[in-house]
C-alpha cells in the first residue's frame, strides 16, 4: 500500500523516497535522472560549511542545482554552529534548495578530525545547538542524517535523535549501520524501529535497500516514514520508479536495453555540460571537459552495465576510455555483443 506523503516542515514529498547523499556521485546530472524517475527528494553530496561561507569555487560547483530536480536538499558538514548557520543562510539565498541537511554520519578522517560528521554524535547537545542556530538563520526546513552509533560499543542514537528533535529539526534520516562498519554489513532495522517509536518527527530509514521489495520490507518492519536509497540507485535510477509502482499497485516495466543505452548517453551528455561549469571554476585544466567527464563517468558506467557478460572485458580497458564515442561504442559492445564481430579483448590498449 502506498505510504502517506512525507511532510518535512511545510514541504510535502508525495512519494517518500530519498536519494542518499553520496560524495562524487549525487551531482546535478545524476540527481536530475533520479528525480525524473520518481525519487521524492534528492540530496547534494556533503559540502563544507566553511567553503560555503567563503563562496569557494569548488563548493559552489557542488551547489549547482536545477528547478527540474526539486525538491532538493543541500547537505552541510561543519563543527561550528555559527559557521553552519551562516552557510545555511548563504544556501537559502541561492534560492535553489528546499531544505538544509546536517551531516552527522560521515566517518571519513578529513571530516571527523574537524569534529564534524559522525564525530558530532559524541556531543548530542552540540547537534541541538547547531540545529537551533541554523533555524534562527533560515526559514528552510532543517534535517539531519546520522548513523545508529559510532561503534557497537557506543550506541547513543536515542539520545542523539532526542537532541535532534528537541533542537527543532523537521526530519531525521538514519543510516542503520555503525560508523565503524563504514558501508558494509547488514543494516540494523531494529534500531530504526526503536527510534521511530520514540520520536514524533519523520524518520527516514537508510541502509541496504537494493530494490522495491527491500523498501517495502524495511517500511513494514520498522514503520519508518520514508526510505533512503544510496548505492542501489547508481546505474539504476529506475529503482525509484520500481518502488513507486509497487506502492501504487502498478506493474513495473523494467528498462529495455535501448532505455539503458539512452539513459547512459543522456547522463554522460548532461555530465559534460555540467563539467563545463566546473571548468569555469577550475584555474588549471589538465584534460578537456569531455575527457574529465568520461573519466568521472566510469563508476556510473560500470553500474549501468552490471550483470552483462561483457562487463569484465570493459573493466580491463576502462583506462582507455576518454571520449563520448569511446563510451558509447563500449556500451554498444556490452549490450549487443552479437552485433560486434571482434571480441572485446581485441580492443584492449
Ligand atoms: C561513495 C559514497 C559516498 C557517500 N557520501 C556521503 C555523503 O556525502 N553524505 C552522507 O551523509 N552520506 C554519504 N554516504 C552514505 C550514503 O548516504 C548512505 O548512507 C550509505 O551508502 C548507505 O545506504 P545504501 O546502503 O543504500 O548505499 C556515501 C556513501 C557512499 C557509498
Amino acid at each position: 500500500m502506498k505510504p502517506p506523503p512525507l511532510w518535512i516542515g511545510r514541504l510535502e514529498i508525495e512519494t517518500p523516497t530519498v536519494l542518499a547523499p553520496m560524495a562524487g556521485l549525487t551531482d546535478l546530472p545524476f540527481r536530475l535522472l533520479c528525480a525524473r524517475h520518481r525519487c521524492g527528494l534528492v540530496m547534494t553530496e556533503v559540502v563544507n560549511a566553511q567553503g560555503v561561507t567563503r563562496a569557494s569555487a569548488q563548493t559552489m560547483y557542488y551547489l549547482e542545482a536545477s528547478p527540474d530536480e526539486r525538491p532538493v536538499g543541500a547537505q552541510l558538514y561543519g563543527a561550528d554552529p555559527e559557521v553552519m548557520a551562516e552557510a545555511a543562510r548563504c544556501i537559502q539565498e541561492l534560492g535553489r534548495f528546499d531544505l538544509i541537511d546536517i551531516n552527522c554520519g560521515c566517518p571519513v578522517p578529513k571530516i571527523i578530525t574537524k569534529g564534524a560528521g559522525v564525530a558530532l554524535m559524541k556531543q548530542p547537545e552540540k547537534i541541538g545547538e547547531m540545529i537551533r542556530a541554523i533555524k534562527s538563520a533560515v526559514d528552510l526546513p532543517v534535517t539531519a542524517k546520522t548513523r545508529i552509533g559510532l561503534s557497537p560499543g557506543e550506541v547513543n542514537i536515542s539520545e542523539v535523535a532526542h537532541a535532534i528533535e528537541e533542537g527543532g529539526a523537521e526530519m531525521l534520516a538514519i543510516h542503520a549501520r555503525f560508523a565503524s562498519h563504514k558501508h558494509s554489513g547488514p543494516a540494523d532495522w531494529d534500531a530504526l524501529a526503536q527510534i521511530k517509536s520514540e520520536r514524533s518527527i519523520p524518520i527516514i530509514g537508510n541502509g541496504g535497500v537494493d530494490c522495491a521489495a527491500d523498501a517495502d520490507a524495511m517500511r513494514a518492519a520498522t514503520g519508518v516514514d520514508g526510505i533512503m536509497v544510496g548505492r542501489a540507485a547508481i546505474g539504476n535510477p529506475w529503482v525509484f520508479e520500481e518502488i513507486a509502482a509497487m506502492w501504487e499497485g502498478r506493474p513495473f516495466e523494467p528498462p529495455t536495453l535501448e532505455d539503458r543505452r539512452d539513459m547512459i548517453e543522456e547522463h554522460l551528455m548532461t555530465l559534460i555540460a555540467h563539467f563545463d561549469k566546473k571548468n569555469e571554476y577550475r584555474r588549471r585544466k589538465k584534460n578537456t571537459t569531455e575527457e574529465s567527464a568520461c573519466h568521472h563517468f566510469r563508476t556510473h558506467l560500470l553500474k549501468y552495465l552490471r550483470g552483462h557478460p561483457g562487463i569484465g572485458s570493459l573493466m580491463k580497458r576502462l583506462e582507455g576510455i576518454h571520449t563520448v564515442t569511446d563510451v558509447m561504442s563500449a556500451v554498444d559492445e556490452v549490450l549487443w555483443p552479437e552485433r560486434h564481430t571482434e571480441p572485446l579483448a581485441a580492443h584492449q590498449t
